[in-house]
Parts: C-alpha cells; structure tokens; sequence
C-alpha cells in the first residue's frame, strides 16, 4: 500500500464527511482511519522472529536437551515454547546471522552425542555441540506452531552441501538422502517455506560485491532442487541502512531468480557501535536518539523500494527486514559476544514504531524478522537457569497479533504533537497510527505516543464506519526504561483499556510512551 498524504486524505475525507470537520478542528490530534479504501494485506510473516546459534538464544534459552531437569519436550523447555506458542510466532528464522555463513549442516544430523564439536567463531568463541540441527529445529518450529525460514552457507559452504541441504529437507521421492531423512526420524518431508543463499554478505557473510555475490546466487541456486509444492521462497542476501548499491544490483541481476531481497537496520541509540548506550538508565536525550533512529527505518524503506520499483514495478521480488531491533552495549558482567541485553518499555514502543511503517509497507514489506528471539538482543523472553520472564517487547508482539494477515487501512493524523527533548535540537512526531481490518472483520488501531512525558488525546474516526467504543490494551509505565526482572517479573505488562464515544465523538487519551491496540466497536 503506497502511505497518502495525510494531509490531502483528510481534507478529501473532510470534504466527504462534513461531520468530521468539527473533530479535527476542536481536538489536537485527530486519526482518521479510511475503513472504504483497503491497501495490501500484512503478511503475518511480518511478525517473524530469528534464533542464532549466539549466547543463550537457544542452548540454555530454548534448548536444554532432554535430560534437563528443567521441563522440556524433546529437548526444548516447556515454558518458553509455552509463551513463544502463545504469541502466535509466525515464523523462526535460523540458525544465523553470521553462524550460518559457518554452519555445516552434516554437523547437526545424526545421533547427538557422535555430533562434532566446533568453535562458534563468531560469538564469544565457544564450543558448539550442533546439539541443535536440522531436526530439532523443526520441532522447535513444529511446537511453536510457526513455519521455518532456513538460511543457507554461502560463505564457507559450496554449491553441492547447500543443494544436498535443500534435498535433504525437501525431497519427498526415492533419494539417498530423503532415505537418511527418514532414518534420523523423519520420514516426511520438512517444510521450508523461505530459504536464503548467505547473509549479510557484505560483511561476516564474506566481504563480498554485490556483483559477485549476484554471480555465487545465480551459480547455486540453479542447483537448489526442492520438488515444486514445497520449493521455498527464496531470499538474495541484500543490504542494510541508506545505501541501495545491493538493493539495485540485486533486484536488477536476480530478476525471476529470487522471491525477496532481505535488509537488516539496527536502531542504536547513540548511532555508534563502538558505544551503542544502556539498555537501562539511559538519558532521555537517548529515549529521543532511539526513536530517531528507529524512525530512519521509514526512510530506508522508502529509498529501497522505490529502487524496487524501478527494477521490479510488477512487484514480484519482496523487501524482506529480516533482521532488525535495538542493540545495546550488553549488560554489564556478561559475555560481551552473547550480546544479552535487558529490554524496558522503550524496547515496546520501538517494536511498535517499527510495525506501523511495515503495515505502510505490506505490499513490498512480506516478511521482517526481529533480532532476536530469546536472551539475545531485542528478545521476547529472557532466561535465568530454570526462570523465565516476558519482556515489553514480548508484550507488543502479542497486543498487535490481530494485525497478522490483516488488510492494511489508510490513516492520517492531523494536528499531530511533536517531541523533542527540552523543546530544542531533533523533533519527532509525537503520535504514531496504523490501521487494519483484522481476520475477524473488525478493525484494528494501533497508536504509540514517543512522548515519554505527555498524554495526548486522540479523537477517531473512521470513514465508512460508526464509531461507538474502542477496547483493548495499554502497554505504559512510570519510567522510560521500566522493564521486568526476575524479582518483579509483572512490572510492565498490558493493561485493558477502552473508551466510549460521547456526543458522536471518540476521544482516546493515549498516555504518555505508551503502545495501544485497539478494536473499534459501532
Ligand atoms: O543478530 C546478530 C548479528 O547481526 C547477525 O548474526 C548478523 O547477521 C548481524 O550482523
């Protein structure tokens, strides 16, 4: 759906509904929502999540392996699988990241106690039992409920281990090796419905152009064999922030080779890797850097699809984010390879910030993957041992489920606030909205107010249908960087919220840095 100017739609909206002048003349901030105009569908894939050989993402995070006397099924924990079920993940995409350009999946079948060990070169250097392979990975996926996403080695593996790879997964005739498939327990095939030749390949992925690594794609995936029904959707390993040299390159060289072209951005709050900022007890000009940043992504995608749609106007290749999230200087005392970082409420309204230019985007934007999962950068969950606890990021996948598969709605914000730390230096909107028509017919309005300090009332309306009530929920909390511990596991956590229309209006007073979702009710 391409984003209307919001100022055009709501005087045309204006126009059409007399009514409504009235709203947005007497409230600061008004959203209209046009419920007549559906743009693309948000592909529940948008809500994917990534899960890397790193840290404790997934030994200890996740997998724990049968004999742990913490509760497991086959090796997975129970209550993570538990709470990753619950929030209705659509996707896990695995096993890296820069693991994969290193990963040999011969490794990783077979009994596990004959598995080798190798060093994880990547992050923090330590063993690596591939206790974790392809089979237990599907049945990580399979208990979730999710679908696979499988990235490839293009980096120190060779045409023939990644075509052997793809077999092994996918091969449902009379082969070598769907008959050792079957032998290591899994007769059928394995479903993988994306699959990606390298990553970041301008980088840990082998320091590549993107000339050559159009060459390397073009060469293997001609040898990647999977039967028709089950052939995955296949990712070219792209670029990341605003230079579109790779975006071009491979949307203009992998034209009906590849099904997406995947980008990765990072928000840091201070813009510098060397020092990124707390995940705790940062300043508030942070607060502000943070969402800055995030709000870059919009201008990223923009600059990256309209060289899309010079390349591919019919829209055929997608412009998949599979990594993004915020990334901190990592908690004081751990590994700082394990990159295990605490997630408060501003990690919240990040993740919202971000699915609201997505939804902008359904059209070219089809599959996003946050980094990462579990213990590792912007995680839903963190573990300690046998404890676990949800994190406000956890908490904003699972208010915005409804927007999985939902149809995008047009929105346009008048009179918006703007925020800027003491009134001086970078401004930000203040309210930012996105609008769907879930599966169920009803239709969604998400709202996130970066105003760390100010409620802002918000008066809806929607075009093409009455506006009586809204419910549904509130993620705020005192402080920017609340966040929940072990010790205090419910500190931010959704509250119900809801608000009647009085006198043929609605007004919503969305609180200060807070995320809400909501139904709206005739
Ligand atoms: O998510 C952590 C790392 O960030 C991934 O392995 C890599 O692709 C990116 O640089």
């Amino acid at each position: 759906m391409k984003p209307f100017q919001p100022k055009t739609l709501a005087l045309g909206l204006l126009a059409a509904f007399p009514a409504l002048a009235a709203y947005a003349q007497v409230t600061p901030v008004s959203l209209i929502v046009d419920a007549s105009h559906p743009g693309a569908v948000i592909n529940k894939d948008v809500y994917a999540q990534f899960a890397e050989h790193l840290g404790s993402g997934i030994y200890g995070g996740m997998w724990v392996g049968p004999d742990s006397k913490i509760p497991n099924v086959r090796g997975w924990r129970k209550d993570v699988i538990g709470a990753l079920r619950d929030l209705h993940v659509p996707l896990v995409r695995w096993p890296g990241g820069c693991f994969a350009d290193e990963y040999h999946w011969r490794d990783g079948i077979g009994a596990r106690d004959k598995r080798p060990v190798k060093v994880n070169t990547n992050w923090g250097g330590v063993p690596e039992s591939n206790a974790v392979g392809t089979h237990e990975f599907f049945d990580l996926v399979d208990q979730i409920g999710a679908d696979a996403y499988v990235n490839g080695n293009l980096g120190t593996g060779n045409p023939q281990e990644m075509s052997e790879w793809v077999e092994y997964m996918t091969s449902s005739g009379k082969s070598t090796l769907a008959e050792l498939r079957a032998r290591n327990g899994h007769p059928a095939p394995f479903k993988v419905k994306y699959f990606a030749i390298g990553n970041e390949s301008w980088g840990c992925g082998g320091n590549m152009r993107p000339e050559y690594y159009v060459d390397l794609y073009r060469h293997w995936n001609s040898f990647l064999k999977a039967p028709h029904d089950l052939r995955p959707q296949m990712l070219a390993s792209g670029g990341t922030g605003a230079d579109t040299t790779w975006t071009n390159v491979l949307s203009r060289d992998l034209k009906g080779q590849t099904d997406a072209i995947s980008f990765h951005y990072y928000t840091l709050p201070t813009g510098e890797w060397k020092v990124k900022g707390a995940a705790t007890g940062f300043p508030e000009s942070q607060w502000l850097s943070t969402m800055v940043n995030t709000l870059q992504m919009e201008k990223f995608i923009q600059s990256h699809t309209a060289v899309l749609d010079r390349n591919d106007p019919e829209k055929k290749i997608a412009f998949d984010v599979d990594e993004w999230g915020t990334w901190y200087d990592v908690e004081p005392g751990t590994n700082p390879g394990f990159l295990y970082q605490q997630n408060t409420l501003r990690d919240a309204v990040v993740a919202a910030l971000n699915f609201n230019i997505f939804h902008e985007h359904a059209d070219r934007v089809r599959m996003t993957a946050i980094a990462q999962m579990v213990n590792v950068l912007q995680a839903m969950i963190l573990t300690d041992q046998d404890k676990m606890l949800l994190t406000p990021t956890y908490y904003a996948f699972q208010m915005y489920v409804p927007f999985q598969g939902a149809t995008s709605l047009p929105v346009a914000l008048a009179n918006n606030t703007t925020y800027s730390v003491g009134g001086a230096g970078k401004s930000i909107p203040g309210i930012s909205a996105s609008a769907a028509r879930g599966k169920d017919g009803k239709t969604y309005v998400a709202l996130v107010n970066t105003n760390p300090h100010d409620a802002t009332d918000v008066v809806l309306n929607v075009a093409g249908q009455n506006v009586g009530a809204v419910r549904g929920q509130v993620l705020t909390a005192d402080a920017m960087d609340a966040r929940n511990t072990f010790d205090r596991k419910d500190a931010v956590k959704p509250a119900p919220f809801s608000a009647n229309a009085s006198g043929g209006k609605l007004t919503i007073k969305v609180p200060a840095k807070a995320v809400m979702v909501l139904a709206v009710e005739g």
